[in-house]
């Protein structure tokens, strides 16, 4: 969800010269290596759960608890897709680390936490999402 300090520059550097940010954050986000994934309508997650359609986009959109977030689908460890289960948490098969519901690992070879990924909402109240490059 944080934006690293380039990603706010850009943006900061495009609102203030008057840019239609949404179109023009996504020409930079292209330039820099990320993509822009629209999700569709927020009112499509109003239910808390684990939404996986865009796993192999490299990430899952959940609500819990009336927070909405998208964590990266990609295991920190050497880039496998990681898969969902039915307690929420979330395990790599390539070479078995396994992350809680919130991304933290909590079994290795992996020893970085699923990174929580920057979204924003459009005009047409549609989740955008912010998949690094990589
Ligand atoms: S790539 Fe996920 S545990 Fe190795």
């Amino acid at each position: 969800m944080e934006m690293s300090r380039k990603q706010f520059l850009i943006r900061a550097a495009a609102m203030a010269a008057g840019f239609p940010c949404a179109s023009l954050a996504g020409d930079l986000a292209a330039a820099i290596g990320e993509r822009q994934v629209n999700a569709g309508p927020v009112g499509n997650f109003a239910a808390d759960g684990l939404y996986e359609d865009f796993r192999d986009q490299g990430f899952f959109v959940i609500r819990h608890g009336g927070r909405l977030f998208a964590l990266s689908a990609i295991c920190t460890h050497r880039k496998c897709k990681v898969s969902g289960a039915h307690d929420r948490s979330f395990y790599c098969k390539c070479h078995g680390s396994m992350f809680d519901p919130d991304g933290k690992v909590t079994e290795g070879p992996a020893r970085r936490d699923l990174p929580v990924l920057h979204y924003f909402t459009n005009a047409n109240g549609e989740l955008i999402v912010v998949v690094p490059a990589g």
